[in-house]
């Protein structure tokens, strides 16, 4: 009888272990991924982006909240949000927490479909076959989330909003030409509003979205812009040893689920993300992250 139940009761406690692993430790097991990009002109001064992403932040998460504003000792010059902020309706007191003095600083951000939508629970293995997009459609109804209370103390601080619009920023002596979205997971991207080519006096061009959706990035690429910033993915959240991200939830490639990669001309950064929804409290061979970005002239 013993030996029976051995086995049985052996992959029970490695699921429990795996799980508590994936939830209590690696979920907050936050890193900073650097990498140099050589977008700048010939002769320009590097420049610090730090690239911040779905946080899904509620109330509490107080490891997340320190560990994203120490990261204000990195001197970014340029923060960028791109989206996923929050997912709780007394979010937006600890978001401005965790961001913190990174707010004193220039900033950009676009919106996920998870600041404006309360997360509900789904079966997190259904990524596997078919992405979540289909669950904001059945939903349907208006947002029931502060997310323009976010967008506007975002905006209080001096950050440009990118959602379906355009802006400009000079940093460190560069002129920089921003464009974004909003989230196209939920069919909020409106390309044709900031549609058109770069314009060739700026500096630097940086195309900002939430998830990273081909359509959109060939648009960013065609357009001109050097550096195109997303994240949404949550680099697969829950990974494979040896193999990867099983799902990316939205049209981009498996291999190009996270990390610094080129797009057609263009360089692409898909963040894995600082969080992950309320409902689906783990990750595994993922762990959250933010990025630096250190964009230098050509080598
Ligand atoms: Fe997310």
């Amino acid at each position: 009888m013993r030996k029976l139940l051995a086995a049985p009761l052996g992959l029970l406690g490695a699921g429990a272990a795996t799980f508590a692993y994936a939830s209590l430790i690696e979920r907050n097991w936050f890193m900073l991924r650097r990498h140099e990009v050589p977008v700048l002109k010939p002769g320009a001064r590097p420049v610090k982006v730090l690239h911040l992403s779905d946080a899904h932040l509620t109330p509490g998460r107080t490891r997340m909240i320190r560990w994203v504003r120490a990261l204000d000792a990195l001197e970014p010059d340029l923060v960028i949000n791109t989206g996923d902020s929050i997912s709780h309706p007394d979010a937006i007191g600890p978001f401005l927490e965790l961001l913190g003095p990174l707010l004193d600083r220039p900033g950009v951000f676009v919106y996920g479909s998870n600041d404006m939508f309360a997360p509900t629970f789904k079966n997190p293995a259904r990524y596997m076959w078919r992405t979540s997009q289909k669950d904001y459609k059945k939903r349907g109804g208006t947002p029931n989330l502060p997310y323009l209370e976010l967008g506007a103390a975002l905006k209080a601080s001096g950050w440009l909003d990118l959602n379906n619009h355009m802006g400009r920023l000079k940093i460190a002596d560069l002129d920089i030409e921003f464009a974004g979205i909003n989230d196209s997971h939920i069919n909020l991207d409106r390309y044709d509003a900031i549609a058109g080519p770069v314009d060739p006096r700026a500096d630097l061009t940086i195309g900002v979205m939430h998830s990273p959706e081909p359509r959109n990035l060939d648009r960013f690429a065609a357009d001109g812009y050097r550096l195109l910033l997303a994240g949404h993915t949550h680099g697969g959240q829950v990974c494979v040893p040896f193999y990867g991200a099983l799902a990316t939830n939205c049209g981009i490639d498996r291999p190009r689920v996270k990390g610094l990669h080129r797009w057609n001309a263009s360089w692409l950064n898909v963040s894995a993300g600082l969080g992950t929804s309320p409902m689906a409290p783990f990750r595994f061979c993922c762990p959250p992250e933010a990025t630096l970005l250190t964009l230098t002239p050509p080598p």
